[in-house]
């Protein structure tokens, strides 16, 4: 009787959501036909991956809503699969398993989002493929002869962070349930609550009340649902009265986990990666599956870790054993999730090659009764145990079990049962009508939650007069939630009129705002209790009206944040949206920015109760910071985590805050529950190793370098959001070998003058002023850190502590032997980013030394990249690579001088020579200046202008010029500055006209930066054209005197 299959697998393509639509999203995917998926590298068009399942679902478009709200198909030309559909494909499946007495698994994996909790139970009336399930069970049932009995029992569960919680029971188990294993049954969860049902509409509320106690949940033990896996199943009893025979079956349905990985490159930095086991269940159940498929492809495996989670313990036979077992894997159709619905389809794919060994599952039905029996004797002993009533009731059942032939006490003690739960249900049952009637009746408050499964499930009324808001269980609304205060708010119903007024100082937004005072509420406000709890009002049943309550969805009520946070997309992007259209990597740093938001008020509030004194603060990296060419770069949402105490500073980037949120949470549960909440200090999530903060950024425009002009800036360093952090006193000296200072004569006209010769230059840091960071704190510490041209490292300063007005008095020598293209190009165009670090006490400083990179001579060689680009040497990030290179550089450098000496050598060799045979007194001068003739000039003896001297009228024409370049740099930092430049507040009339005004600025910085190009270009040509005529004229000259 046993079945050899493979696991079913079919993919789901949902339509695009709203932020999809509105950044413009491409579909990557494709469905040539009902088993083919292709999905197309949005990178990289032309590489297009294939796979085959057994289904495939077009649910993208090609789709209407008819009357009844249901999405149906536009017609003959669409092959949209709706969820009829998907139930045909796969739920009939397992139906029709259950109908023979194998026990059956559907299992729903892809990221959060892609539309699993849509397939498997669906949206209002879009009932997924439980319900259908559920619905088709009881008609068939319906419709079978009387000879046999059916019995179908329902039980719901939620695996959260490897905790077992039953979703049917009133009381929480501290925790959660146990999974226990049993010999014959294999591994079950103890003490499950498991309803008997005889009718669809039970199920129904079940299902409801099930996914309330996860809202619940969610909400009031700040638990993640996308975290979460969640698992109904229902037990299928087809009792053959006459035959003597049990089949049953075991169905479960699985609504897994988002599968998105942790973004893990950046989270892999921090030293507490491995510490939450939020994800536990989701990696075990890859590492079956992916064990199971190699069983089948014939390698030799060890073992299957079915051990290692609760989740992989509990569908233990749905994999590899005793299931008919199908998967769907739910996909999103936009470019900008490509990476994890490849990883899906991957994951699907191997799934695809598990096999299964399904039973019939009968036993003679006396074996039923046996079980039946020995349960009933714990219910009567349990009865007994009541006192007088209970007692009399057990006598009279046990003589009515004994006097009763055996068939009959199987129906009678299900009929027992079903009754029971039927007068639960009514009582439930009767509670939701009440609900209802008071929706119509009265305004409330309804949830809103980041899980759209999850949103609108809890209902708080607002009757007539004050209504106390809080945790404790004396008011009138009891709303549990981070952050909720026992008495949080009071809610006034008073003459046709809804105001909140928060208790002393509790936390109350509405529409984005907070608020202090007594506040009117309007219908579809947002209102936001505590750290994170979301709730629409519906105001009084005459103000509403056919509203899409959809549009009020959990990021509308983050953007509503951020926006009075100062932070929208029109503000992020007021630079770069030229064209109207909106760039997607801000679009994206806005999306992580509002996802953020709640995590970190979630974060704040755990912190305070926990007692753990941080402060956490949502930022945007590099918002006003621009690259060594003046470009924006990168935007990135950080969270800069403050001591209140120590006023010691860390930065996290998204992945590394997400993880220790999670960790956090674990913590914060031990203490909700009560427990010992203590960990180690290398454990702790709210803690880290203190380390040197980036404080701000000065640019330092290198142009002067080319013409071989002195530069002394004081530049701005300002942080990210381009405010004043400190000023640096910087010099950029151009000087020889030796490092004195060239003077206002050896300005050059035309930097290509520099082109293949040697160029010394030293940059002084001298002073860092008025440095923020240690106004707020005066125990802490600055470095200074800059990289120059192609040096593969950064350079540091000596750390400077406890001064304001930091004394550094640092110079440092460069040389370039041989000035290429590139970096004459490089000085012109760049600016010299100058970075300044914080560092606290008890920080790792910055590496300064910089022996390695220091030539015998004393100076630091730049522009000597024979093989490694910038970017080529950008990426050589190992530090094995940085090594190997450093020393390839150094021996590159000393062949160089010595080949550079070896030369002058010869040529003074030469020149001695000359000079002894013509051995007079005039000759002296021409040999003293030739043994000054260093490496570099001697290689460049055809370029003359080092031996003419200049014009008078040049050096004036020079000076004019670098008083006019130095002019420029000052005009161009303040034009960068300017750049980023915004009002202070989102204001909607201001905002066109600021937006034009960054277009025109825009186009002014072009027009400058062009037209100073053409100047430069144009002066050289000039130059160069009159040096030619002299030469010219130098050289008739002397041939003809
Ligand atoms: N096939 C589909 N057709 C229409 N809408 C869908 C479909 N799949 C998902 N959605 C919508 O996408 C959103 C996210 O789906 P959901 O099932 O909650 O994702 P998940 O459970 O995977 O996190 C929901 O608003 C849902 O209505
Ligand atoms: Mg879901």
């Amino acid at each position: 009787m046993a079945s050899m299959d493979s696991v079913k697998v079919a993919v789901r393509v949902r339509p695009f959501n709203q932020q999809e639509k509105n950044s413009g999203s491409r579909c990557v995917i494709s469905m040539q036909s009902g088993t083919t998926t292709a999905i197309q590298d949005p990178k990289n068009p032309e590489h297009i991956k294939m796979f085959t399942f057994d289904l495939a679902y077009w649910s993208h478009s090609g789709f209407q809503r008819d009357n009844d709200g249901v999405l149906i198909s536009t017609g003959s030309n669409s092959k949209f699969a709706g969820q009829k559909d998907v139930f045909r494909g796969l739920g009939q499946g397992v139906l029709d398993s259950a109908w023979q007495g194998y026990n059956a698994t559907l299992l729903a994996y892809g990221q959060t989002g892609s539309g699993k909790s849509y397939s498997m139970i669906g949206y209002r009336a879009d009932k997924g493929i439980i319900p259908n399930v559920c619905e088709e069970l009881f008609k068939a049932i319906e419709n079978k002869e009387k000879n046999q009995q059916y019995q179908v029992t329902f039980s719901m569960l939620e695996i959260y962070n490897e905790q077992v919680r039953d979703l049917l029971s009133k009381t929480k188990k501290p925790g959660g349930l146990k999974v226990r294993e049993d010999q014959h049954q294999g591994f079950y969860v103890d003490d499950l609550t498991s309803v008997p049902c005889d009718s669809y509409a039970q199920i129904e509320r079940l299902m409801e009340q099930g996914i309330k106690a996860r809202t619940t949940a969610a909400t009031s033990m700040n638990a993640t649902s996308s975290r979460s896996h969640m698992v109904i199943t229902i037990q299928f009893k087809q009792v053959f009265l006459d035959g003597d025979l049990t089949k049953q079956s075991i169905i479960n349905l699985v609504d897994l986990a988002g599968s998105e990985r942790q973004k893990s490159s950046a989270s892999e930095g921090d030293r507490l990666r491995e510490g939450s086991r939020v994800n536990l269940s989701l990696t075990t159940l890859g590492n079956v599956i992916s064990a199971l498929a190699d069983v089948t492809m014939g390698k030799r495996v060890l073992h299957i870790p079915y051990r290692d989670s609760v989740l992989t313990r509990l569908l233990q036979s749905a994999l590899g054993g005793n299931s008919k077992t199908i998967m769907i894997a739910t996909i999103s159709p936009a470019d900008i999730c490509y990476e994890e619905t490849l990883s899906t389809l991957r994951y699907a794919e191997r799934a695809k090659k598990i096999k299964n060994k399904a039973v019939i599952n009968t036993s003679p039905t006396e074996k039923l009764i046996k079980e039946l029996k020995a349960e009933n004797n714990r219910l009567l002993s349990r009865l007994a145990g009541l006192g007088n009533s209970g007692r009399r009731v057990a006598d009279k059942t046990s003589r009515y079990y004994q006097v009763k032939p055996q068939v009959s006490t199987i129906q009678i003690t299900w009929e027992h049962q079903l009754q029971e739960a039927r007068k639960e249900w009514e009582e439930r049952y009767t509670a939701i009508m009440q609900e209802r009637q008071m929706t119509k009746a009265f305004p409330y408050l309804f949830n809103v939650n980041e899980d759209p499964q999850l949103t609108g499930v809890l209902k708080h009324f607002i009757q007539a007069g004050s209504s106390d808001v809080g945790q404790a269980a004396s008011n009138k609304i009891i709303l549990q939630g981070l952050g909720i205060s026992d008495k949080h708010a009071t809610l006034t119903n008073m003459d046709g009129e809804v105001t909140v007024r928060p208790q002393n100082k509790c936390r109350v937004v509405v529409n984005g705002v907070p608020t202090v005072t007594k506040t009117k509420l309007q219908h579809l406000d947002r209102v936001i209790l505590g750290s994170n709890s979301a709730y629409l009002y519906i105001g009084f049943p005459s103000e509403r009206s056919s509203d899409d309550l959809a549009r009020f969805d959990y990021d509308f009520f983050q953007s509503e944040l951020a926006a009075a946070e100062g932070v929208s997309v029109d503000k992020l992007s007021a630079i770069n949206n030229k064209d109207g259209k909106v760039d997607p990597s801000v679009l994206a740093v806005f999306q992580d920015y509002i996802k953020l938001i709640p995590l970190v008020a979630e974060a704040n509030q755990m912190s305070e109760e926990l007692m753990k004194g941080l402060k956490l603060e949502l930022k945007v990296k590099n918002l006003a910071s621009s690259d060594s060419k003046g470009y924006d770069l990168q935007k990135e949402v950080i969270v800069k985590v403050t001591n209140r105490e120590t006023q010691e500073v860390w930065i996290w980037d998204k992945a590394k805050f997400i993880n220790r949120k999670y960790l956090m949470e674990e913590i914060y549960q031990h203490f909700l529950d009560g427990e010992d909440f203590h960990v180690a200090q290398e454990d702790d999530p709210f803690w880290d190793p203190l380390e040197a903060i980036h404080l701000g950024s000065a640019h330092v425009w290198l142009q002067s370098l080319a013409y071989s002009m002195k530069l002394e800036e004081q530049a701005e360093l300002l942080n990210s959001e381009g405010l004043e952090e400190a000023v640096v006193l910087i010099n950029i000296i151009p000087c020889s070998r030796t490092g004195e200072a060239y003077g206002e004569d050896d300005v050059v006209i035309d930097p290509l003058e520099l082109l293949g010769k040697r160029i010394d230059f030293q940059i002084q840091i001298i002073q860092c002023l008025g440095v923020k960071w240690l106004k707020e704190d005066a125990r802490r510490g600055i470095q200074i850190g800059y990289k120059v041209y192609d040096l593969p490292i950064t350079l540091y300063t000596k750390p400077v502590w406890k001064n304001v007005n930091a004394k550094i008095g640092e110079t440092v020598h460069f040389v370039t032997l041989n000035a290429s293209h590139d970096f004459l190009n490089y000085l012109q165009k760049n600016a010299l980013i100058v970075d300044l670090w914080g560092l606290q006490e008890g920080c790792t400083e910055l590496n300064c030394t910089q022996k390695d990179l220091i030539t015998w001579e004393g100076n630091i060689l730049v522009d000597n990249m024979k093989t490694l680009t910038p970017q080529e040497a950008n990426q050589a990030t190992s530090n094995q690579m940085a090594e190997l290179y450093l020393k390839l550089l150094k021996l590159e450098q000393e062949t160089e001088l010595l080949r550079n000496i070896n030369r002058a050598l010869r040529e003074e060799n030469v020149l001695l020579k000359d000079s002894l045979k013509g051995c007079g007194p005039g000759q002296d001068h021409k040999l003293s200046s030739a043994s000054r003739i260093t490496a570099q000039a001697a290689s460049q003896k055809d370029t003359p202008q080092m031996y003419t001297p200049r014009i008078s009228n040049d050096a004036d024409f020079a000076k004019a010029l670098k008083v006019f370049y130095r002019s420029m740099n000052i005009v161009r930092g303040q034009f960068l500055k300017l750049r980023h430049n915004r009002p202070p507040e989102d204001n909607q009339m201001l905002r066109p006209f600021t937006l034009r005004q960054s277009h025109l600025l825009k186009d002014i910085g072009e027009l400058l930066e062009a037209s100073l190009w053409k100047l430069k270009n144009d002066v050289a040509l000039i130059v160069k054209k009159k040096r030619e005529s002299l030469a010219h004229t130098k050289y008739r000259g002397s041939s003809f005197p």
